[in-house]
């Protein structure tokens, strides 16, 4: 294995989009930002240094961060933010792990424009568990804002209201011909007979999205550096976080076929209906040729989602098993609500709060993991509760949920313990779907379902054999979810959703994981350059 190295400077850039000139931050001055490259086992080594005046921190979304929790990039939960003006080295392997993830800022809602994708390829030797692809390809999806995300972000917190949606959704930073202004959006290239690996990444900051590209089939491989069994489908399902790698082929004589991402939310509240496009060009079409339109899944097409995360299946393979906990030693219900709560300071006397077992996630002031490791007390407590304090129909319209309470409560787990996650959805104030994200693993999606999880029928219908393995798994609409993982990472791990508009009202919490008994269980000692709050 080899040793990468990267150096991203945090920098404002001047962008036109969507007829207007702003400043955003980057890294090395690039929306989307630079791809990480490497493989299977390699040690990345990328120096952080900040030219801009906010904090910033980098999460490498997906990468499991074996014992080194030091470099996993959450602002106050593993972490000081690095400062104006400083640096800090990220230093950490890939073990066991190849496919497309991500990375971003992990701080505010600076991940809006600062993030890109990660590629890891399998070990030297080591065949793709699919047909050998011609060529590779990364999409990004983007959201963007005309306004300064900062005041979007003050407009979601201190007033109490959904935040402004974004003005555009983009394609490898490109809005797309439709609002007249960009150039002629972004294309893609390809020749007739060859096949393409698309390494699709979905780095929006609120919206899950569907995916299509008009009169061409998509064979799916892997999700989150996952393989999956192989599937074919026309539209692709992605939440934020998420990353799908699949197979296409150009199996067209010539011609330009459009392609769009458009979002699914099946509420009332921030509803985006911006589609952004881009085309599939064959070689050799000439220019203002027709383009086939796609027929665009809906805004509340539920079954199209449900449909899509039915057929992921992990490959479970001889060379590549699912490990699925059979056994579960910790067994967790955590029901995700958006509520309002009174607020004086207030535009209307209310605002908007999100909880996990009604507690609304106070993020502390000083690192979890520093807290953690140095015995600091005061900074969190660890009486995260292992189910809803009350009882009650998650997806009827219980006021009893509105009363959130505040606090940086965390759950412990024993190291190499096998845990249980059931992620109930409610409906306190409309259907959410939730992308949630847990940092440190990978996890089985053992089952989900519509209405209230109940633990005495549904685990039966578990599927433990080959669940699709992932780091980020939808909530469905007024339903559940249940993720099975390994403990077998000690530190400060966060879960929360990944719409980002929901974590700043505080739909999060953390786990800690103990050190092992073993030599190679504990968490690494802190590098020294680690930032000080
Ligand atoms: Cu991709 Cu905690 O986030």
């Amino acid at each position: 294995s080899a040793v990468r190295h990267y150096n991203f400077t945090v920098l404002l850039t001047n962008m036109t989009k969507l007829c207007a000139t702003k400043s955003i931050v980057t890294i090395n001055g690039k929306f989307p930002g630079p791809t990480l490259y490497a493989r299977e086992d390699d040690n990345v080594i990328v120096r952080v240094t900040n030219h801009v005046q906010y904090n910033i921190t980098i999460h490498w979304h997906g990468v499991r961060q074996l014992r080194t929790g030091w470099y996993d990039g959450p602002a106050y939960i593993t972490q000081c933010p690095i400062q104006p003006g400083k640096n800090y080295v990220y230093n950490f392997t890939l073990t066991g792990q190849r496919g497309t993830l991500l990375w971003h800022a992990h701080i505010s809602w600076l991940r809006a424009t600062v993030h890109g994708a990660i590629v890891i390829l399998p070990k030297r030797g080591v065949p793709y568990p699919f047909p050998k692809p011609d060529k590779e390809k990364i999409i990004v999806f983007g959201e963007w804002w005309k306004a300064d995300v900062e005041a979007v972000i003050k407009q979601a917190t201190n007033m109490g209201l959904a935040p402004n949606v974004s003005d555009a959704h983009t394609i490898n930073g490109h809005p797309g011909p439709v609002t007249n202004c960009s150039s002629q959006g972004f294309t893609l290239h390809v020749e007739s007979g060859k096949t393409y690996l698309l390494r699709i990444v979905n780095a929006a900051v609120n919206d899950e999205l569907f995916f299509k590209i008009a009169g061409h089939n998509l064979t799916i491989v892997e999700v989150d550096a996952s393989y999956t069994k192989p599937f074919k489908t026309d539209t692709i399902f992605i939440g934020p976080g998420q990353t799908t790698t699949a197979l296409l082929t150009a199996d067209k004589e010539s011609g330009k076929y459009l392609i769009s991402i458009s979002p699914f939310m099946d509420t009332t509240v921030a509803v985006n209906n911006v589609t952004a496009v881009a085309f599939l060009r064959y070689k050799g079409t000439v220019a203002f040729s027709p383009t086939t339109l796609t027929s665009i899944p809906a805004i509340n097409a539920t079954a199209v989602t449900n449909i899509f995360n039915d057929n992921l299946r992990s490959l479970n393979s001889k060379q590549n098993p699912a490990k699925v906990p059979l056994i579960v030693d910790h067994s967790l219900l955590v029901s995700m609500a958006i509520g309002v709560n009174p607020c004086a300071t207030c535009l209307n006397g209310t605002h908007v709060v999100a909880g996990m077992n009604n507690i609304s996630f106070v993020m502390p002031t000083t690192a979890l993991l520093q807290a953690h490791y140095y015995n600091i007390s005061g900074v969190f407590t660890d009486d995260f509760p292992a189910k809803p304090p009350i009882t009650f129909n998650y997806t009827g319209n219980y006021t009893g949920n509105l009363q959130t309470m505040n606090g940086t409560r965390l759950y412990r787990l024993a190291y190499n313990s096998t845990v249980q996650v059931v992620l109930q959805g409610t409906t306190i104030i409309a259907p959410e779907n939730h992308p949630t994200h847990l940092h440190g693993f990978n996890f089985f999606a053992v089952g989900k379902g519509l209405g209230n999880f109940d633990p005495n029928k549904d685990p039966e219908k578990f599927n433990l054999v080959d669940p699709v393995e992932r780091n980020t798994i939808s909530v469905p609409t007024g339903g559940w979810t249940a993720i099975r993982f390994r403990a077998d990472n000690p530190g400060v791990w966060f879960l929360h959703c990944h719409l980002e508009v929901h974590t700043t009202w505080g739909l999060k919490m953390a786990f800690i994981v103990d050190n092992g008994k073993g030599p190679n269980e504990s968490l690494i000692p802190p590098p020294a350059d680690l930032p000080k709050c």
